[in-house]
């Protein structure tokens, strides 16, 4: 008997004294724990909890413009109420039928306004930006 309980003493003995492993498991828990708050909370996310905060983007600056010329200024004035400039001097090189027709889709599909009477004067306006002159 006393021999069992001498072995079973031997045997609590390291199961009685875990409280420090076991708090040692603990704390290393916490730690980590600690450690995932304060990343947390390092994010910059955080200060969209005050939702009143004001959030500010910065954009890109427009740096394209048409020329100042007769034709760069006819269409600045037509065509980049809805278009940037870029747009315009990125299309494909289109024949005066097809940019008439485009200048007439813009005016009757789109309300751009643009009188009948100015159509010659844009088309001949972009194939002037097109063929690389002012
Ligand atoms: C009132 C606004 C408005 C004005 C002003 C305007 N457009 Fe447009 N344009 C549009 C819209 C809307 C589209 C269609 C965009 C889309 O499909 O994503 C378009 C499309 C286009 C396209 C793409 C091809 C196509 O047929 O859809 C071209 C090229 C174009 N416009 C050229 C012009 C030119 C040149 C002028 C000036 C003479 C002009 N636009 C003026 C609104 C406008």
């Amino acid at each position: 008997m006393n021999r069992n309980r001498g072995s079973l003493d031997a045997a609590a003995q390291p199961a009685s004294s875990p409280a420090i492993p076991g708090f040692r498991l603990r704390s290393s828990m916490v730690a980590v724990v600690a450690l995932a708050l304060a990343a947390c909370s390092s994010e910059p996310a955080a200060p969209a909890a005050n939702s009143s905060a004001v959030t500010s983007i910065e954009l890109p600056a427009e740096t394209a413009s048409l020329p100042d010329s007769p034709a760069g200024n006819l269409l600045t004035q037509r065509c980049t109420a809805c278009h940037s400039p870029d747009f315009l001097t990125r299309q494909p090189p289109l024949t005066v039928e097809k940019w008439k027709a485009t200048v007439v889709k813009m005016r009757e599909a789109y309300h751009a306004p643009i009188a009948p009477a100015e159509d010659d004067a844009i088309v001949a306006a972009l194939l002037t930006l097109q063929a690389g002159a002012r």
